[in-house]
């Protein structure tokens, strides 16, 4: 779903079209169409996502068995062509295709890369909407992670898998619009041999009993970025914690981890009511921790259910870890990316989360926090900056520290209760969109009546670290 809401996107379109009429142009009337461009428009990753087309919803049915590896599955893409086309394109990395069909008929496809190119019998009406299926299966082949250099996608582990995608290994295992600009729901229907669990985003709303396997669907009634798709296998107990500020806590462990990680997992109910306080309801139909049985050096706000290895959930301070991947729920998850390269509206806003936490629990204040990590990433000379850390540098500490720091500094500009209002009303506008800088940079603005120009230019826009802020020179 893409949300259009700015009027300056409309004036573009709209003179694209003039110029179009004025040229000329394709526009013939009995149009075929085009086809959809290979790439969705973000310069960091041309090739992710694709033009043409908004997907509403995917359906996942899938089936896996540990041991050899192989995932067999069917999607069902329902979309609507945002343009007349006459192909398109969909992000599908390895794995072999065995049938599409468009609105039930077969359609031609040919791979190129990472892309799935499909050719309906007939062109898609601007407009109209159209259900894709797409039959495949085969051993996923993770990406490498640009920043981190870890395994991105479908990861299979000896009694099971799980899924870890930011940014680009959605396509690794289901034929995507991969690109946090087009989120969509999601219904999973996942088939496992008994006695291992299947766990995914949102609600499980069924058991189906097969013969030695069981099948788990799971629901998701919010959009989702194709990053934030989460579908793991394993020895797991579901553990229900209740629910905090009306929202329904599971937890999905590592049968072998579970009396650890539910200790690690504790707070989890308090800071939902805590953070729902500060910026407004958690925006899902639920949340908890999934963790996994091996480390993973990182871990990732899967939506409604954000993943953990066993190395970032179960060690001394994993309590900030839990607040960041919970605060991600609302800015990151809820509010999500609309180009790679404004990662730090993600990172930099879970950082600063960690330090609320800590002093809503009696640590460090946040004004400590916030000097701490400053002397730290001030020694490190790190001159990334924020606007264009590059596709490497998405991870970096600056995205995180220096993303953190100028939030910071802008509620020393603004105070603390405007502050408060700017969050809460850039997630209210935005909950469920994708955002660039720009949008937060004009809430900020409006909510506080100043022009921030000068704070949001120097924490973001020039490499030089400014001073600690409120510091005097
Ligand atoms: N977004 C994750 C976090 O909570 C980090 C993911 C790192 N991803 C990667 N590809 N290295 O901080
Ligand atoms: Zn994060």
């Amino acid at each position: 779903m893409i949300m259009m809401r700015r009027l300056s996107a409309a004036l573009v379109a709209l003179t694209l079209v003039l110029i179009t009429a004025a040229y000329g142009g394709s526009g013939d009337k009995g149009d075929k169409g085009k086809a959809g461009a290979p790439g969705i428009g973000d310069r960091y990753f041309p090739t992710l996502g694709n033009g043409g087309y908004d997907v509403e919803h995917y359906t996942l049915e899938l089936s896996y068995e540990p041991g050899d590896d192989v995932l067999a599955g069917t999607a069902t893409i329902e979309a609507e062509a945002t343009k007349a086309l006459k192909s398109f394109n969909l992000d599908l990395a390895g794995l072999e295709v065995e049938s599409v069909t468009v609105d039930g008929d077969e359609a031609e496809f040919e791979r190129d890369d990472a892309e799935l190119i499909v050719t309906p019998a007939e062109s898609l009406a601007k407009g109209g909407t159209f259900t894709t299926e797409v039959e495949y299966s085969g051993v996923p082949d993770p990406e490498s992670d640009p920043s981190l250099g870890i395994p991105l996608g479908w990861i299979p582990l000896d009694d099971g898998s799980y899924v870890l995608s930011e940014p680009n290994g959605a396509q690794t295992w289901y034929p995507v619009n991969d690109h946090p600009s087009d989120k969509a729901t999601y219904t999973f229907r996942i088939t496992v041999p008994d006695p291992l669990i299947a766990a995914a985003n949102g609600l499980l709303t069924e058991q189906v009993p097969g013969d030695g396997s069981t099948t788990y669907v799971w629901e998701s009634g919010d959009p989702i970025a194709s990053y934030l798709v989460e579908v793991a296998v394993g020895n797991f107990v579901i553990v229900e914690d209740g629910t905090a500020a009306g929202v329904p806590i599971r937890h999905v462990f590592a049968a072998d981890l579970a009396d650890e990680a539910t200790e690690a997992a504790a707070e989890t109910p308090e800071m939902v009511e805590f953070f729902s306080e500060e910026w407004g309801p958690y925006p899902f139909e639920a949340y908890g921790a999934l963790v996994v049985d091996t480390p993973l050096g990182v871990a990732l706000e899967t939506q409604t259910l954000s993943l953990f290895g066993s190395d970032t959930a179960l060690f001394a301070g994993s309590e900030a870890i839990f607040a960041h991947e919970l605060a991600h729920q609302w800015f990151g998850d809820a509010v999500s990316p609309e180009r790679w390269r404004d990662i730090w509206l993600n990172e930099g806003f879970a950082t600063y989360a960690e330090w609320m936490w800590k002093e809503h629990d009696g640590g460090e204040s946040i004004a400590e926090s916030a000097e701490d990590i400053y002397r730290g990433f001030e020694a490190s000379g790190d001159d990334t900056v924020l606007l264009d850390p590059g596709p490497d540098g998405l991870f970096g500490a600056a995205v995180y520290e220096r993303g953190g720091l100028t939030l910071y500094a802008l509620r020393v500009e603004v105070g603390d209760d405007v502050f408060t209002e700017i969050l809460r009303t850039y997630f209210e506008k935005f909950d469920n969109q994708s955002v660039t800088t720009a949008d937060f940079v004009d809430v900020a603005e409006d909510v506080s009546g100043k022009n921030l120009d000068e704070l949001f230019a120097a924490w973001l826009a020039q490499a030089e670290l400014p001073p600690f802020p409120g510091a005097s020179a």
